[in-house]
């Protein structure tokens, strides 16, 4: 009986190892039979992609100083905020940038989505821009229309210093107007925009002509290099059919050479043009605001004519041009509304500035970003039933108009007053125990370090009395 009693034991032991896939503990190990070890291959963490960029906190106050600007001087001259999507139909940019440029050749982020349609990743905005007044029938609002956006870019170029796959543009746009006087509107608002972020720019202008002479002036162009076509670059041997105007802002050394004897624009512009450059130049003269002419300022975009320009950091302005580093660029592009299925040809103009090499500018001239204080007053806790209490009295801070910060997973007191003072704030709250109980709270002034006990129910009271009195003495 016992006997048999054991062997059913022993019966149950293995069908429940075998259940539980434990038989490994119990049968031998054979020869060669190896035990599952985590992998020993080892796995590449994911990463940035090529050309993008992270903008980590401690950057962050370069981009809010620079779109603070850049809302307020927007603002002076009359331009309303626009956001329009990242992605946009590719024929947009193949018909407003043109199929023959650097842009739409080789570097839009294009592909099909799941419902087959044709899309890409917008590489600039002013398509768009247009896209959104025709679409919205902005051409029945007062005129000129003038708008502006900030936000990411797509160019899936060759990355280098200053030159990214995803950058972030400010782009300004005039839209229904075609008097010279918007171009140096424009012109003048990048120009003092520069100048209030504490940048000193040199601007570069050129006239593109219009369908009338610009012609002409490719055959010209297209005589004068064809003698030359056999030491061009091979990107400038496909440009001399498709697009001859582009010879002139070519980067390679040997081009670059060619280009000081070539025609210049300027000297073939029909009379309409010719008035328009002069009229520009005018009112540029009468702002005050300095200009070189550059025959090689002619745009990668099929889209511009007449003004051209492009900004670059004043520090070094020549060899910027030659590292390709303009800082903003722009022009007028008169049929672009009608091109994308407006009803009439428009006057308009615009420009782009490339933020990422802006702050790059600021960094190499050591602009200095004003700090903006973080907080006047830090909420520091002792005790569990002070903290459970400090979210709502952050909250009850915060939403009476002071500015607080708090850290209230941290426990210790010395550790929390070290944060208070590292941020450089006015006052420090101490609420523990007992204040909970007694219904108050310690404030301690960080600059005397002098601590009385207020009243909770006081406390916003009492902070901002003594901040507008700290305001009078700083006065
Ligand atoms: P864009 O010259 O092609 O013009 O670009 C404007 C600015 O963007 C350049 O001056 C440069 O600062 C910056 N940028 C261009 N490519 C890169 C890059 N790969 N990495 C970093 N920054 C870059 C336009 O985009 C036109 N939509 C401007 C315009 C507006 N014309 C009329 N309205």
């Amino acid at each position: 009986m016992q006997i048999s009693r054991l062997l059913l034991f022993l019966q149950i032991f293995i069908i429940l190892m075998k259940v539980n896939n434990l038989n490994f503990f119990i049968m031998p190990r054979k020869k060669g039979l190896s035990v599952a070890k985590p992998s020993a291959r080892k796995i590449t963490p994911p990463q940035l992609l090529k050309g993008m960029k992270d903008i980590l906190p401690e950057e962050q106050k370069y981009w809010d100083f620079i779109k603070e600007k850049a809302k307020k001087i927007a603002e002076t001259y009359g331009f309303e905020y626009i956001d329009t999507p990242i992605l946009e139909s590719t024929s947009l940019f193949i018909r407003s940038v043109g199929k023959n440029t650097d842009i739409v050749e080789k570097e839009m982020f294009s592909f099909v989505d799941q419902g087959g349609d044709n899309i890409c990743a917008r590489p600039e905005m002013t398509a768009s821009i247009v896209r959104a007044y025709n679409e919205h029938g902005m051409i029945n609002r007062p005129q000129p229309v003038k708008l502006y956006s900030i936000g990411p870019v797509f160019r899936h170029n060759k990355p280098q210093a200053g030159r990214y796959r995803q950058f972030n543009q400010w782009s300004f746009e005039v839209i229904g107007d075609n008097s010279p006087v918007i171009d140096a509107e424009l012109i003048s608002l990048q120009y003092h925009l520069f100048k209030d972020i504490g940048l000193d720019s040199s601007l570069h202008i050129n006239s593109v002509g219009c369908p009338v002479c610009r012609p002409q002036y490719s055959l010209q162009l297209q005589e004068y290099y064809r003698t030359r076509k056999k030491n061009l670059c091979d990107n400038c041997k496909r440009r001399f059919s498709k697009n001859p105007i582009r010879l002139l802002d070519c980067k390679e050394k040997a081009c670059g050479e060619m280009v000081a004897d070539a025609p210049q624009m300027v000297d073939c512009l029909c009379e309409d043009c010719r008035a328009h450059f002069v009229k520009v130049l005018e009112h540029l003269d009468a702002a005050e605001i300095p200009y070189t002419l550059d025959p090689k300022i002619v745009r990668g975009l099929d889209y511009y004519v007449r003004t051209a320009f492009e900004f670059f950091p004043i520090s070094n302005a020549q060899e910027k041009i030659e590292s390709q580093s303009a800082i903003s660029g722009g022009g007028r592009y008169d049929g672009l509304v009608q091109l994308l299925g407006g009803r009439e040809e428009i006057g308009a103009c615009g420009f782009a500035g490339g933020l990422e090499r802006i702050i790059l500018a600021m960094k190499e001239n050591n602009v200095q970003i004003p700090e903006t204080a973080t907080a006047d007053v830090f909420l520091a806790q002792l005790g569990e039933s002070a903290r459970k209490k400090s979210l709502k009295l952050l909250e009850d801070l915060r939403t009476a108009g002071l500015k607080v910060r708090a850290n209230l997973s941290k426990s210790s007191l010395s550790n929390q007053l070290g944060t208070a003072a590292k941020m450089g704030v006015k006052f420090t709250l101490i609420y523990g125990q007992k204040e909970v109980i007694d219904n108050t709270i310690l404030m301690r002034d960080m600059s005397s370090s002098s601590q009385e006990i207020v009243d909770i129910k006081k406390i916003v009271s009492e902070i901002n009395k003594r901040m507008a009195r700290l305001n009078k003495d700083n006065v």
